[in-house]
């Protein structure tokens, strides 16, 4: 089985966040993320095609450290680890949602937007979570408030993340990296632009480190 990595915030310091609609361009995005220094996908459970997309990335990149968003119950959780998902990613962090994440045995981030939904987590012994929607929630201000008191919990923000808010987000102690769909807009899927995607993949891995 392919390794998983023991943090899913110190992998890339930009998640890219990829919603599919046809198999061949996911691969292709995969790639082009790859060749740009961004060897990490969250591709979300939104399409029809998510689950086959992610069967093909497993196959044909296998470099990259695949991961399923948008996962909302248990059974979205069993199916992305049958699809040949490394970690998974959720919006929020019900109970039962958390049980189903973890009897998966993958790294997961649930979503959190309240203390109360980190604390949740922290007492099911996840440190590592999203911060969503990151932007209407409160952004970098909300998370350096929450540093000082909950200082165990780790975040990847993400929702209304840009280039330019996220070096913001980054210099937190409490961020490990953010997450976005900046990286694939639709307008370069459309023209199969792969190696747009690749310029910004480049672009997002220089920005943090300025
Ligand atoms: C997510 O699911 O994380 C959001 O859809 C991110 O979207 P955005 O980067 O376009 O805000």
């Amino acid at each position: 089985a392919p390794s998983v990595p023991a943090s899913v915030l110190s992998v890339v310091p930009v998640m890219p966040v990829v919603v599919a609609h046809r198999v061949e361009d996911a691969v292709q995005i995969a790639r082009a993320l790859v060749a740009g220094g961004l060897p990490a996908i969250e591709l979300t459970l939104r399409t029809p095609v998510a689950l086959d997309a992610m069967r093909a990335i497993a196959d044909e990149v296998p470099e990259i450290l695949l991961g399923a968003g948008t996962v909302l119950t248990p059974g979205h959780a069993k199916q992305a680890l049958d699809a040949g998902a490394r970690f998974l990613v959720s919006p929020g962090a019900t109970p039962s949602l958390l049980a189903g994440m973890a009897d998966t045995g993958l790294p997961f981030l649930p979503g959190t937007a309240t203390v109360s939904e980190v604390l949740i987590c922290l007492e099911a012994g996840i440190t590592e979570m999203k911060f969503f929607p990151a932007e209407v929630s409160g952004g970098a201000p909300y998370l350096k408030a929450i540093a000082s008191p909950v200082p165990e919990a780790r975040f990847c923000p993400t929702g209304g993340v840009t280039p330019a808010n996220a070096p913001t987000y980054l210099a937190l102690p409490n961020v490990g990296c953010v997450g976005g769909t900046w990286l694939t807009p639709p307008a370069l899927v459309e023209q199969q632009d792969w190696d747009g995607i690749t310029a910004l993949a480049r672009a997002a891995v220089s920005l943090a480190e300025a």
